[in-house]
């Protein structure tokens, strides 16, 4: 938390100042394969950005990396200056970092507003938690709350769903809510790992759109793992393409699509077969 008395530093954006997250040569090996080699990734706050690459390419162990769910075999993870390498989940977490699953992870039998409540309520500290719900301010405290949670549900949409069951929820719902999940947390940085798998072409124009509201009106950084090469394209300012592990393009989209190592390895134009 930042005291009103802190000194004001405005963030800084700039493409030579310091990056909100700061990757650099992360490398993660089991038993001789190498899921992820000497990854780098300065990533100014504001940005959406989109990591893509074939099956087994690396890009959800990348996701497991920066949210400490992985230890690195080597490199460093700093946000906000913070070194973050080591630091368990919760931890991240705390300090900003969130995260959505390829195979979605929702509390299934909670209602769907129950569900981003549980986000909701892991922005306080586990004792500030305790002294409220055994406190007199219970009842305005869970008001706060469920409204919030409501607001959520409004930007994903998905309000008139709350009382639904998770689990009863179609495919694409589930991930808009697990999405809604993940943003209760007020992270600095979102990860979404395939976020449109199992969505029709509608409901991911719908994603491209919620998207670009997390980063336009909450200001949430993004970094997007996705198949989809239109939304990846459409919405990524920059975008990264690993390849076995490795990261053999990084830069804007037209460039990235252009480039034939792309090409060869990931986009299947048969430019030089
Ligand atoms: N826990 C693990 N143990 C061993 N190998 C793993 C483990 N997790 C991922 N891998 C391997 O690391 C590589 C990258 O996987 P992953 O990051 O899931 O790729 P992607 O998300 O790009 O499809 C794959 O070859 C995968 O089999
Ligand atoms: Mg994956």
């Amino acid at each position: 938390m930042v005291s009103s008395a802190a000194p004001a530093i405005a963030p800084d954006t700039s493409p030579g100042g310091s990056p909100l997250l700061d990757v650099r040569g992360l490398t993660k090996r089991y038993s001789g394969l190498v899921a992820l080699a000497d990854y780098s990734l300065r990533l100014p706050a504001g940005t959406i950005h989109g990591v893509i690459g074939p099956n087994g390419a690396g890009k959800t162990t990348l996701f497991h990396l920066l949210s400490g769910m992985v230890r690195p075999s080597s490199g460093t993870i700093h946000l906000q200056g913070v070194d973050i390498t080591h630091l368990p989940p919760h931890r991240v977490a705390r300090l900003g970092i969130a995260r959505t699953f390829q195979n979605i992870r929702l509390f299934g039998d909670m209602s769907v507003i129950d569900n981003v409540k549980v986000g909701v309520q892991q922005r306080l500290p586990v004792s500030l938690w305790s002294t409220i719900i055994t406190g007199p301010s219970f009842r305005r405290r869970e008001e706060e709350v469920t409204a919030r949670a409501t607001e959520l549900l409004d930007l994903v949409g998905l309000a008139d769903r709350a009382g639904r069951i998770a689990r009863s929820l179609p495919y694409g719902d589930q991930r808009r809510l697990e999405i809604a999940r993940a943003v209760a947390v007020d992270p600095k940085v979102l990860l979404l790992d395939e976020p449109n798998a199992g969505m029709n072409p509608s409901e991911t124009g719908e994603l491209l759109a919620l998207i670009r509201r997390l980063r336009d009106q909450l200001g949430i950084t993004i970094i997007l793992v996705a198949h989809d090469i239109p939304l990846v394209m459409n919405l990524c300012e920059r975008i990264q393409v690993l390849n076995y592990g490795v990261l053999i393009a990084d830069g804007e989209p037209a460039t990235v699509r252009a480039d034939p190592d792309v090409i060869a390895a990931y986009l299947g134009q048969a430019k030089h077969a």
